[in-house]
């Protein structure tokens, strides 16, 4: 059996002193959540992130990291330097990162390298546009930003590894994936690592995101590929996050 986690993206929103009511409220409401919990904050809250939840149940991690290891590249953070503030997990690839910074497939595969050569686990994002679905190549988009990844780091490396389905027509848009429609492209994902590593597959956790709310977790999360949830939005709001951890 498969664990389930759930991490919120903060994306970038937040400051030191909504942070701290944030996390400390996340931290006193988690008797009676099963699934594993993460948070990927703005790198300035790192520091913050680690201080409030060491030796708690929740991991944190960041959104971005650079490719490269280390020299001239201004305004760039390093996967050591994440290791520092003891960051498990670090998202790459998010539509957002694709789309509005212009990350490419090629971009992706190396911060992914970059990320596992540090010792992160890296969230990798993938997920197909509202033109693409409605073209009917949602398979295709999906298949071609996870072969990038197998290219460079082998099938092997989705051992140490999360993926992150989250179409990009349901991001903040308040229209969810159906749990059949997110079930149909997580079987898909799993399918596809499947036929390279039967043993991979069986253990890679494969996250819907997507307008996930308190609402609509638990029949996602009843769908037998997906692995729990990268949480925008409802993220930010103690509440709603715990009530998502807990349809885990
Ligand atoms: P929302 O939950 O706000 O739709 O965002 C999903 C997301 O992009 C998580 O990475």
């Amino acid at each position: 059996m498969r664990r389930k986690l759930v991490a919120g993206n903060w994306k970038m929103h937040g400051s030191l002193a909504d942070n701290e009511a944030l996390l400390g409220a996340i931290l006193s409401g988690l008797h009676d959540v099963k699934a594993d919990v993460a948070v990927c904050v703005p790198f300035p809250y790192l520091a913050q992130a680690k201080a409030r939840l060491a030796g708690s149940r929740v991991a944190w991690g960041a959104q971005n990291v650079s490719q490269y290891a280390r020299g001239a590249y201004t305004g760039e953070v390093s996967a050591a330097m994440l290791n520092d503030f003891e960051c498990r997990y670090v998202i790459v690839g998010h539509s957002e990162r694709r789309t509005l910074f212009g990350e490419t497939d090629a971009v992706v595969a190396e911060k992914y390298a970059a990320a596992q050569t540090a010792g992160l686990i890296p969230i990798l994002c993938v997920g197909e546009t509202l033109e693409e679905r409605e073209a009917g190549v949602t398979e295709a988009v999906v298949s071609r930003q996870l072969d990038a990844i197998l290219a460079r780091s082998g099938v092997i490396s989705l051992a140490n590894a999360v993926i992150a389905y989250e179409p990009v027509w349901a991001i903040g848009t308040g229209r969810t994936a159906t749990p059949e429609q997110a079930q149909a492209v997580h079987a898909f994902i799993r399918a596809k690592i499947r036929a390279l590593d039967a043993e991979v597959a069986e253990h890679l956790i494969i996250q819907y995101g997507g307008s996930v709310k308190a609402a609509n977790a638990a029949e996602l999360f009843a769908q037998p590929d997906i692995d729990g949830g990268l949480i925008g939005g409802a993220s930010l709001n103690a509440e709603e996050f715990l009530a998502i951890c807990r349809a885990a």
